[in-house]
């Protein structure tokens, strides 16, 4: 028998990405299937997804909200590429026909976000019983879509279609909850009675991660270190306790890679090609990199960055170190958007420094593969970092890490040791400018004085892989335990 998943998530490649998510619902889908799952993946049909490349379902999808009354919803398919995964889009346009996924231009979160995914996780438990399609696992990702477990307890509790359906949660980053006016709860149409402390309340509202941890059979996060991070005061943003009262239902697995999007042998978007055995073509890159953003001078290490400007990267660690970066014998290129400040503070620095600073501000997959390649060094400072991808992008393409030891990052990282020669990046502790500083330096230093080291570093990075499948069989291992923990 197969396993029947439902998978709903907010983002998914290739049709919309803020961040990481979206790489992970465009490829753990794919691994599962592979394993033999049978999946139905569900997201919203935000309007920035072309419908003319999705195929129509005719017939409305009645979606019961509360006080709303029921909401009609258009429904398309699509099937990932090659994989032949069915994915699910829910389109209802007063909800998704925006410009933004979460947030407007200036980057304040939609007011109905609660409604938005709200419908979203209930369309899901709709659209099973449209396709007759009897879950035995409903997977949630993050606050969007964590209300299904509670929803799975509450509304569907004596529903005979979900009667064999197990829920399982992801946390992909603990910093954004779904913290809403309590209203939500009608519209979700969940019990007043399970408005409590120990279930959906926060703070006189309702938290839609919180009613998900409660609720959910099975609790996971991606990888080792975040997931005993979050129940301490310094990563759960307060609900470190709830999460320590959930721990024996909680696990790390880390991400893995699509390598067939990130593979420098492959990758369609640089200049040339390379690999471990042959690394001109990297050389290439480079060139290649500088010429883009206007740099010169070859000799230099080349330092990237590609992410969201945002507190949890570790910009104000950058931009405190600045002064010192600049000097430190080393060319930058960054490439992100978010807070204005971080926009504007880089881009000024890259004005007045324009032989050795540039930046990029916007979203490009293309510089973002381009500076993966042609980088010697890629800094990821985060002062969290559940998992994050581009540090294992980067060793892929022997683009060694630069690393505060946090989360995913800590545990994807070995850091060099001078006396073994041993490592694949460099890592720091503490998270100050000053720490982050003396790792460039630490780092740039070994590049020009001890470049036999850097070099088997390079080619043993180049050499790990963090494949899908391993990090699958992960999760089938949670299915089973979510499947026994619900039945028994
Ligand atoms: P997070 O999900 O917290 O943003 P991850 O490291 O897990 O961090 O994933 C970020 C993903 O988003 C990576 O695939 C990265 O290449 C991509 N990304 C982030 N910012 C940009 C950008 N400005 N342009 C292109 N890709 C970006
Ligand atoms: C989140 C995290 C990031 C992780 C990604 C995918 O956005 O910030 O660390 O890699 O989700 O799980």
């Amino acid at each position: 028998m197969k396993l029947k998943v439902l998978f709903t998530v907010s983002e998914a490649v290739p049709y919309a990405k803020t961040g990481g998510l979206a790489d992970v619902a465009g490829a753990l889908p794919k691994a599962l299937k592979k394993l033999g799952c049978e999946l139905v993946v569900v997201m919203p049909r935000y309007y920035s997804i072309d419908r003319e490349r999705l195929e129509h379902i005719p017939g409305p999808l009645g979606v019961p909200m509360g006080p709303m009354g029921e909401l009609w919803a258009g429904l398309y398919r699509d099937r990932l590429a090659k994989s032949g995964v069915d994915i699910y889009f829910i389109d209802y346009e007063a909800f998704y026909g925006r410009s933004g996924l979460y947030t407007d231009e200036n980057g304040f979160g939609y007011s109905d976000n609660d409604n938005r995914f709200a419908f979203l996780s209930k369309a899901a438990f709709e659209l099973c019983k449209r396709l007759d399609f009897k879950p035995d696992i409903i997977h949630s990702h993050d606050w969007h879509t964590a209300p299904q477990a509670v929803l799975r307890n509450t509304r569907f509790a004596y529903d005979e279609f979900f009667m064999q359906s197990a829920t399982v949660l992801t946390i992909h980053n603990l910093q954004h909850q779904g913290q809403f006016y309590k209203g939500v709860m009608d519209v979700l149409e969940i019990g007043w009675e399970h408005f409590n402390p120990y279930e959906l309340e926060s703070m006189g509202g309702v938290n839609f991660l919180k009613g998900g941890i409660a609720h959910c059979d099975a609790l996971t996060t991606v990888s080792r270190k975040y997931a005993s991070e979050i129940q301490s005061e310094e990563f759960g943003f307060g609900l470190q306790e709830h999460i320590k009262a959930h721990s024996h239902k909680l696990r790390g697995i880390l991400n893995g890679v699509d390598y067939e999007e990130w593979s420098p042998s492959t990758d369609r978007y640089i200049v040339a090609g390379y690999d471990v055995e042959d690394m001109e073509g990297k050389r290439e890159c480079k060139r290649d990199l500088l010429n883009i953003f206007g740099l010169q001078d070859e000799e230099r290490p080349l330092i990237g960055f590609v992410g969201r400007f945002a507190g949890q990267k570790g910009i104000e660690l950058i931009a405190g170190a600045m002064e010192r970066l600049l000097h430190c014998g080393a060319n930058f290129v960054m490439l992100g958007t978010g807070e204005k400040w971080a926009e504007g503070f880089f881009r000024d620095v890259a004005a007045r420094y324009p032989d050795r600073f540039a930046v990029h501000v916007g979203y490009s997959d293309e510089l973002a593969h381009k500076i993966e390649a042609g980088s010697d060094m890629f800094l990821m400072p985060s002062l969290f970092e559940p998992c994050g991808l581009n540090q294992i992008y980067s060793l892929r393409y022997g683009t060694l890490p630069i690393v505060r030891a946090t989360g995913g990052l800590d545990d994807t990282i070995v850091n060099y040791d001078a006396g073994s020669g041993e490592g694949t990046g460099f890592k720091f502790y503490e998270a100050s400018a000053e720490a982050l500083a003396n790792t460039v330096q630490w780092a740039v230093n070994v590049y020009r004085d001890s470049r036999e080291d850097f070099d088997r570093m390079r080619d043993r990075a180049m050499r790990l892989r963090f494949d899908w499948e391993r990090s699958a069989r992960k999760y089938m291992e949670v299915y089973e335990d979510a499947i026994k923990r619900r039945r028994s």
